[in-house]
């Protein structure tokens, strides 16, 4: 039985397509077409996107486009906008967009403006940033904070995390910036071996204030400041809360006044222009952080108003589509030439395979198609020097985004020029490799030869933007987000819950009493009894 999705024309038309243009090679696009590389590319926003090196002709891409249409992009993308509730399953709107909407505009979730609401947090924040940044919040004994630690996971911690690597640059060097997530103590005892409890500020982030992690985290965290300040008072000036939920957070011993909320229509991966925020607004200062949020917005506004063909994020989410779909690629593979973004991987990792990891459609219906891509990629140029040779010359075809900058913020001749020489190499390494004849006329010994020739034709995409800066680093990841959202819409699949995160943490919790208490029976299979025995043990 064939899904709505594979019974489209567009889809048809594409596998038939696909069967014309599966051989064809990059190179003789190139030599047919001297103006490819300037016409297969957009330039939009200060974001130079070349995607010319993708194995696909202009009927590919207007195919890729029909697809889009035929499967309600446009109509999706205005009812995501509008505040419709797109999360069917959690009947929630999807509102992330509205985290960085400018003040005086409007956007209606259940006969509320909530634009306004987005606004006394933003507010609400920027005072609670300065008051730290400047020294006027003062901790128990009287001291100015110093040190930042953000207790969350997910969500609650890749994008801040992120975001504070990616924006060191423009951050207080004067304050200490720490992010624990995992429920491995060694996580926390780290974060903190050489802070002092009386300049700590700890920032418990969690959207449900419910996460094992956070909660076992913050509780720890609380032990420790209070074992050396002594008193429950001090925790009202070294504890805040970024969530949903101010009952459990109030509960927890932290005053309503110092919670900063958020809302139900942003999903926590979508979360780090809310509140989660607060650790990037601290380390980068208000004016910095808007200057972040501008960058969203515009990408915001580039794709809810560009059409199909000149849109950056519907390119990149086709484009992937047509690999995942068509030549059965596992992967992509994400490669910034920027030091600054060493953590932009791991946070796409959560923001695409959390989003788009889904094999039942919004009817309930399981696809019979792939789905969620897996993301993955380290900077540049480190991975050159470990995993690009299987990039290069592995069986596997692996999709590519390169990121670079023109300028970097640390003038160091000659760096600049060697690491963007690099990232331009690489792309044009994979797309033409290198003949057997040219191999051959290097000299190299027969035998030698088929070890050092590349195939080429493996694709991927450039994007070359100024310099890395808050703006700019809000463009690219509303362009993701964006391009999650198209793959979501055309597979048919719901891109803002996530179900299968639910089992292992109920069998989890299951099995903390039968490590803890011996004398519990267990009642698992074979190897999950043994497992907790030897634990045991
Ligand atoms: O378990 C997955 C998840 O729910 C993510 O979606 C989320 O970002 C993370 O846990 C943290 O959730 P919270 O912010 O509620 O602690």
């Amino acid at each position: 039985m064939s899904t709505t999705l594979t019974n489209t024309a567009a889809w048809k038309s594409l596998r038939k397509h696909f069967n014309e243009v599966k051989e064809i090679e990059m190179k003789s696009l190139f030599e047919k077409d001297e103006n490819r590389g300037k016409s297969f590319k957009l330039d939009e926003l200060g974001i130079y996107f070349d995607y010319s090196k993708h194995r696909i002709t202009d009927e590919t891409l207007s195919i890729l486009f029909d697809l889009a249409r035929e499967r309600g992009v446009e109509e999706r993308r205005s009812a995501m906008f509008s505040g419709e509730k797109i999360n069917t399953t959690e009947n929630r709107a999807v509102l992330h967009t509205a985290l960085r909407a400018p003040k005086g505009s409007t956007i209606m979730v259940d006969g509320r403006d909530i634009v306004p609401d987005v606004h006394a947090v933003l507010d609400k924040m920027a005072d609670f940033s300065n008051k730290i940044r400047s020294g006027e919040w003062k901790g128990f004994t009287g001291k100015p904070i110093k040190n930042i630690v953000n207790i969350g996971i997910g969500g609650s911690d890749l994008g801040p995390v992120m975001a504070y690597e990616a924006l060191k640059y423009f951050s207080a060097r004067e304050l200490v910036f720490r992010f624990v997530s995992n429920v491995d103590g060694s996580d926390f005892a780290e974060a903190v071996v050489d802070l002092q409890a009386d300049e700590t500020l700890f920032i418990i982030s969690s959207k449900t204030f419910t996460t094992l992690e956070t909660m076992a985290n913050a509780q720890t965290a609380r032990n420790w400041s209070l074992s050396q300040l002594g008193d429950q008072l001090s925790v009202a000036r070294h504890f805040v809360a970024v969530s949903t939920n101010e009952k459990d957070v109030t509960k927890f011993g932290i005053d309503a006044q110092n919670m900063f909320g958020f809302w139900d229509w942003v999903g926590g991966r979508y979360s780090m222009s809310a509140a989660i925020g607060l650790s990037t607004m601290i380390a980068i200062g208000p004016v910095h952080y808007q200057g972040m949020l501008n960058g969203l917005h515009e990408m915001d506004e580039h794709f809810r108003t560009a059409p199909l063909e000149k849109n950056i994020p519907v390119i990149i989410g086709l484009l992937g589509l047509w690999y995942n779909n068509f030549f059965d690629a596992q992967t992509q593979a994400v490669f910034p030439y920027d030091r600054y973004l060493h953590r932009f991987p791991a946070y796409l990792q959560q923001l695409t395979m959390e989003s788009n990891g889904k094999h039942v459609t919004l009817d309930g219906e399981l696809t019979d198609y792939q789905t969620g891509v897996v993301y993955w990629g380290e900077p540049g140029t480190n991975g050159q020097h470990s995993f690009y040779q299987l990039i290069h010359q592995g069986t596997k075809l692996i999709p590519t985004d390169f990121i670079g900058f023109k300028k970097s913020l640390n003038n160091l001749p000659p760096h600049q020029d060697y690491l963007i020489a690099n990232m331009i190499a690489q792309g044009e390494a994979l797309a033409f490799g290198k003949t057997t004849d040219e191999v051959r006329a290097e000299g190299v010994p027969e035998k030698l030869i088929p070890h050092k020739v590349f195939e080429g034709n493996r694709p991927s995409s450039t994007f070359f933007l100024d310099q890395m800066s808050p703006e700019n680093l809000g463009k690219l990841v509303a362009m993701y987000e964006h391009a999650v959202f198209v793959q979501g819409v055309i597979w048919g699949i719901n891109p803002y819950d996530q179900m299968g995160v639910e089992l292992g943490k109920v069998l989890a919790q299951n099995i903390i009493p039968e490590l803890q208490y011996s004398s519990k029976e267990i009642h698992h299979d074979s190897s999950t009894n043994a497992l907790i025995e030897l634990y045991r043990k």
